[in-house]
């Protein structure tokens, strides 16, 4: 049995990544760690436990104790999702963005390897990169331009870990992937925030002209690619991760609202977000050729798909929408 230490997990991405090991790789034990921030949410990894092979424990990646304690145990790898995740709140207020971001990565590497860790992953972003004007993609030798404190807090971090692996030895890869959708997204963000809003039959809110560029991958290609990297990435190497799905805000939000039979009357124009980047778009040729990932889920389907599954599941969103899921974990494990 490999046993797997996957921090953030109970957030989006790391639920879904949870989710998808223990379904896809029999032989790994998975020990999911999160200090349940406003945005891990215990029911996104509900039921797990009957597998015999997962175990939560709650904790901070900051907490230099609690981390040799799930490392004293021969885990084979560590995958790093914890992190303040949203540009919005990194405006509003840096400090939990520098403190878990780039000093809980840095625990997380220390005692790595304090402990030998053998595979090191830190989960980044394509944000690192900064801005593009209208041509050209971000490879992995694009230099880092961090525009917003959450950028800049994910870039310190790729910067530590690039020293660790070159200055300790240790075994550690990057991953930078574009913008995820699909199950289970906090709806703060924007394609959970719009089919949910619209579901309630509220106004959305578009920034600035709506002309922005993201390039969109379904968060189970993400989750694909970082088994790949796992298995297969070599230590010290950076490996983008993209699905070439490139939108304006405005075509992505039209999809939204065709998806759900409503007009852009619902639409509400306001003031753009500061330092907004323009346009990202990733190549991913070098993980593509090197460790033979291609992404599966072509945009339209994944959108339909993604909106289905927020009808389907409205009393996930509803009771993070009213905030009932902070509950969830007292009435699994008691008082906090
Ligand atoms: P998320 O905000 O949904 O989840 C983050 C999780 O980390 C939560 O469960 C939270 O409780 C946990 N956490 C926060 N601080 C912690 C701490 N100090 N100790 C332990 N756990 C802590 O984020 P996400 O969207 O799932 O993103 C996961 C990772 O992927 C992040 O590192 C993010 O930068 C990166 N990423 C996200 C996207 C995207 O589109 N969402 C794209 C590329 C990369
Ligand atoms: O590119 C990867 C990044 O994608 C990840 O590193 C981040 O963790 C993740 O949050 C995401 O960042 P973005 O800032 O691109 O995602 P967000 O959903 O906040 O916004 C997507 C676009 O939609 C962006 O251009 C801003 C716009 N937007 C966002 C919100 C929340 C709106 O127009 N209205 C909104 O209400």
């Amino acid at each position: 049995m490999k046993t797997l230490l996957v921090t953030g997990a109970a957030g989006f991405i790391g639920a879904n990544f949870v989710r998808r090991a223990l379904a896809q790789r029999p032989d790994w034990h998975i020990i999911a760690f999160d200090a349940l921030t406003y945005a891990g949410n215990l029911e996104n990894l509900a039921g797990f436990e009957e597998c015999g092979r997962f175990e939560f424990v709650h904790a901070d990646i900051c907490d230099d104790a609690a981390v040799a304690e799930v490392l004293a145990r021969s885990v084979w790898g560590v995958i790093n999702f914890a992190a303040e995740s949203h540009v919005d709140r990194s405006i509003q207020g840096a400090a939990d963005f520098v403190r878990t971001n780039v000093l809980g990565t840095q625990v997380l590497l220390d005692q790595s390897r304090r402990h030998g860790v053998p595979k090191f992953l830190q989960v980044s972003t394509d944000e690192v990169y900064g801005s593009l004007g209208p041509v050209g993609k971000f490879t992995e030798t694009s230099p880092l331009a961090p525009n917003s404190p959450y950028s800049a807090s994910k870039a310190s971090a790729d910067l530590l870990v690039r020293a660790y692996h070159e200055t300790h030895g240790l075994p550690a890869v990057i991953t930078r992937c574009s913008n995820n959708y699909g199950p289970y997204q906090f709806p703060e963000k924007v394609i959970p925030l719009f089919i949910t809003n619209l579901l309630e039959d509220q106004p959305i809110p578009l920034y600035g002209d709506g002309l922005n560029v993201r390039d969109w991958i379904h968060v189970w290609d993400h989750c694909d690619a970082l088994l790949a990297v796992l298995e297969r990435g070599q230590p010290g190497e950076i490996y983008n991760i993209g699905a070439g799905s490139e939108l304006t805000n405005l075509l992505l939000t039209h999809a939204i609202l065709r998806a759900l039979g409503k007009d852009e009357s619902m639409i509400r124009h306001v003031k753009d977000r500061p330092a907004h980047d323009r346009r990202y778009a990733i190549d991913a040729g070098k993980i593509s050729t090197q460790l033979g990932w291609s992404p599966r889920i072509g945009f339209e389907q994944g959108l339909r798909d993604t909106v289905r599954w927020y009808v389907e599941n409205e009393r996930w969103w509803r009771s993070i929408k009213s905030g009932e899921y902070r509950l969830y974990y007292e009435r699994q494990y008691g008082a906090v």
